[in-house]
């Protein structure tokens, strides 16, 4: 069984001061909540040692929606691992078609960044997904296919562990147009075929692969539910604490369904 995780992608938004009283909210109301599923949360960059510091002794995981790949140097406005390191963060947002798409990120960049946070023994939350023509004129498992090759070019069998893939289709991301299960499910079973094919079936059945794009509490149940979905990456639904609180919950009772 795997253990599924409830992502929740902020982007540019919330004030430090809304971050706090977020964070203030979940970290109460997670103490009371027994939960088998992981609960991980992406904020702006700039807030992540605030939101260390709130969710510490809480079973809440933080972590950045990028880095740089190098180490250290003249790079102005980057942050890295060996950072995330040095105040204790463990998890990275790599790939996320917002990046690929307005900040014109390629596979070679991300795969950087992703070798980069395997050296420094980070979590990578890495994202895959096709554009709205791509799926239109058939080459989603194309886009999907090349995306995987390069983006985990010379990442070893062992490091997989150290990696969940997200598949979220840009067509879906922010337009409230979610994947129907079924087309997700398909797209899901596709990367764990692809994994079995070019690491092995223990990658495969280990590796947690995320859906996101538009997912709002109440799509979450039917597509949690699907046996190659392994969690969600919500970015919209995630901003509202109760919206949030409501996913983790019925994330809660997907799990025990399929743990049966
Ligand atoms: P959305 O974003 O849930 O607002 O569609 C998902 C994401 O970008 O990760």
């Amino acid at each position: 069984m795997r253990r599924m995780i409830i992502a929740g992608n902020w982007k540019m938004y919330k004030t430090l001061e809304e971050t706090l009283v977020f964070f203030d909210e979940l970290s109460s109301w997670e103490k009371d909540f027994r939960h088998e599923n992981q609960i991980l949360i992406f904020p702006p960059n700039l807030y992540t040692m605030s939101c260390l510091e709130k969710t510490r002794g809480n079973d809440i995981d933080i972590g950045v929606q990028n880095i740089y790949f190098k180490d250290f140097g003249a790079y102005t406005g980057e942050i890295s691992p060996p950072m995330l390191t040095s105040i204790g963060c463990k998890y990275a947002l790599v790939g996320h078609s917002e990046r690929r798409h307005i900040f014109a990120e390629n596979d070679e960049e991300i795969n950087r960044k992703i070798l980069s946070l395997l050296k420094h023994k980070k979590h990578i939350v890495f994202c895959v997904g096709e554009k709205e023509n791509e799926r239109e004129d058939g080459y989603t498992e194309q886009v999907l296919t090349n995306q995987l090759r390069y983006g985990l070019g010379d990442v070893g069998e062992k490091d997989m562990q150290q990696i969940t893939i997200a598949y979220e289709p840009v067509w879906a991301i922010g337009t409230g147009k979610t994947a129907t299960p079924e087309i997700a499910q398909d797209a899901h079973a596709f990367i764990r075929n692809w994994l079995k094919d070019n690491y092995s079936s223990h990658v495969a059945n280990k590796a947690r692969i995320l859906y996101g794009g538009s997912v709002k509490v109440a799509n979450c149940e039917g597509l949690l539910i699907q046996p190659d979905i392994d969690g969600a990456l919500i970015g919209g639904a995630s901003l509202k604490i109760n919206d949030f609180i409501e996913i983790i919950k019925k994330g809660e009772e997907v799990a025990n369904r399929k743990d049966q």
